[in-house]
């Protein structure tokens, strides 16, 4: 298991639609235990493939309390079978734009359909602050980040500060 660098936006790999994963193996276990190191060291509560430069149908998500055991959930090729008509505004951020928050509007509740860690047929319903994180990173393996649900003056605000924030890591990096 490895920690590995998280991906900013903006950036080409994270506006890609992400490929289906073919079959569950090792390398996808792998890929989801990275994924949990990484989200973790963060920390975040989610985490897509393409956040790690892999773009791969693959998302992670734990949204227990700091005081509870972890319940990491890994989904391969997950897929929304059905959203409440019912939305409501939810103050989004995401490790691939750090520091920046906004309200984003979705439905409420959500079914998802997944295979998971042996490959196995799931699904799973969620309300709350589950199906708000399972809606970002399904966006995210469709090329689609928080900003995008933003209005274009506000997006484009927060991809001049996350150019800036690149430019600064950058020469941090190189200093
Ligand atoms: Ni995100």
């Amino acid at each position: 298991m490895a920690k590995r660098p998280i991906i900013w936006a903006p950036d080409p790999v994270l506006k890609t639609k992400c490929a289906p994963v073919a079959m569950v193996d090792d390398e996808i276990r792998t890929l989801m235990d990275d994924m949990l190191d990484t989200m973790y060291a963060a920390p975040g509560i989610g985490l897509a493939a393409p956040q790690i430069g892999v773009t791969k149908r693959v998302i992670v998500v734990d949204v227990s309390e700091k005081n509870e055991p972890n319940a990491p959930i890994c989904l391969v090729n997950p897929e929304l079978l059905w959203t409440s008509d019912e939305t409501a505004p939810h103050e989004e951020g995401c490790l691939s734009i750090p520091d920046l928050y906004a309200d984003v509007e979705r439905p409420i509740a959500v079914k998802v359909a997944y295979l998971d860690r042996d490959g196995e047929k799931r699904e799973i319903e969620a309300e709350g602050l589950l199906a708000i994180c399972l809606q970002h990173e399904i966006d995210h393996i469709d090329g689609i980040l928080f900003t995008d649900h933003l209005s274009p003056l506000k997006r484009n605000m927060f991809m001049k500060k996350m150019v800036k924030a690149k430019k600064a890591r950058a020469r941090e990096q190189a200093a």
